[in-house]
């Protein structure tokens, strides 16, 4: 078995994968919203004292696995520093104490492996990772042949979901909030800008629909509740509006080998998201494909199912010399 370790934001994660099976024998997530709720988004300090409180209760909780381990596994990048030091830390002592190898995991990589965690892997694939943290579009050809082929050239989608959110007065995580107002909201009342709209580089941006909402905001003053729903709809229209046809614009103009298409991330649980994306693939004779709910956002599952990759391929790596780091391309460990 394998025990993975996950605590690149603000969730401490922890499961344990049969490596001939592949099979998830373990999960367990402690989610820190509520304490980075107030602030409207991750307080990197918080979130590294609150996993330093959480891992070890995790590492308790999997107990019994501890003596069938044959690796132990850790997101070493990308994410926030603070916070990924506390799960590399927790993974050293595992290594050390118990004698047995280690394996660093790229979280991207972790991401798009959510795809693989109740099926078998297929590659070529094009992936959208649409996550609080990242937004681009990468190409796989497997687990160490991958690279991102567009990127946002400012905020993730993810983060502008969580900023408006908190703009709107409506809580926090902000997917999943303005999803819900959506629901019962005129997605065409409001109508926001489209970014990049003459440039023909493959990428994304979102900040400038970021600052149309602040300014639609100003504008309008106080709002009442249908208000509120009709601009979540809007905005998250507008949001997936640029999302998909940067994407497009990308099928239409590079030759694709993939046959499947996937979306990871959190934000790849939006139902809205899924419909549409869904049709683009079919637009371009692609198989779509989604992780199950529970794996969209960050889990150790998915950092377990990509280990599985880098232990099969025996990518071991010293565990007195992890690198941590924010930013890593996806060809490097
Ligand atoms: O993958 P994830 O848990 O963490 C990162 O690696 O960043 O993604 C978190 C992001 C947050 O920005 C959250 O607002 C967004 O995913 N999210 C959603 C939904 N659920 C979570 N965005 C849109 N719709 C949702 N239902
Ligand atoms: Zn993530």
């Amino acid at each position: 078995m394998i025990l993975a370790l996950e605590s690149s934001c603000d969730d401490s994660a922890i499961s344990v994968i049969e490596i001939e099976s592949g099979a998830i024998l373990f999960e367990r997530t402690i989610s820190q919203n509520e304490a980075h709720s107030g602030f409207g988004g991750v307080v990197p300090e918080l979130a590294s004292r609150l996993h330093a409180e959480n891992l070890p209760k995790l590492i308790a909780d999997a107990a019994s696995y501890l003596p069938r381990l044959k690796a132990v596994a850790v997101t070493n990048a990308p994410g926030l520093t603070v916070s990924l030091a506390e799960g590399v830390a927790a993974a050293q002592a595992i290594s050390l104490a118990m004698r047995i190898p280690m394996l660093a995991i790229n979280h991207i990589k972790g991401h798009l492996y959510s795809l693989f965690i109740d099926r078998a892997a297929t590659f070529p694939l094009l992936t959208l990772m649409i996550s609080g943290g990242h937004t681009a579009l990468i190409a796989a050809y497997g687990y160490d042949r991958m690279s991102e082929i567009a990127a946002t050239l400012d905020d993730s989608i993810g983060e502008v979901f969580d900023k408006a959110a908190v703009m709107l007065g409506a809580g926090y995580p902000g997917g999943a909030v303005i999803e819900n107002l959506a629901l019962e909201g005129d997605e065409n009342r409001f109508s926001f800008p489209m970014a990049l709209k003459n440039d023909k580089r493959f990428a994304f941006s979102f900040s400038g629909l970021k600052n149309s909402l602040r300014l639609l905001l100003e504008r309008l003053g106080a709002i009442d509740d249908q208000t509120r729903r009709d601009i979540a709809a809007s905005f998250q229209k507008a949001l997936f509006c640029h999302l998909l046809e940067r994407t497009r614009l990308f099928l239409s103009h590079r030759p694709c080998d993939a046959e499947y298409f996937g979306a990871v991330g959190g934000v790849s649980a939006n139902r809205r998201l899924r419909l549409a994306f869904e049709a683009l693939a079919a637009e371009f004779g692609l198989k779509p494909l989604f992780a199950p709910l529970k794996y969209c956002s960050d889990n150790a599952a998915m950092i377990a199912r990509a280990a599985l990759e880098a232990y099969r391929s025996g990518d071991f790596c010293d565990p007195s010399k992890v690198a941590i780091a924010s930013r890593i391309s996806l060809e490097k460990r």
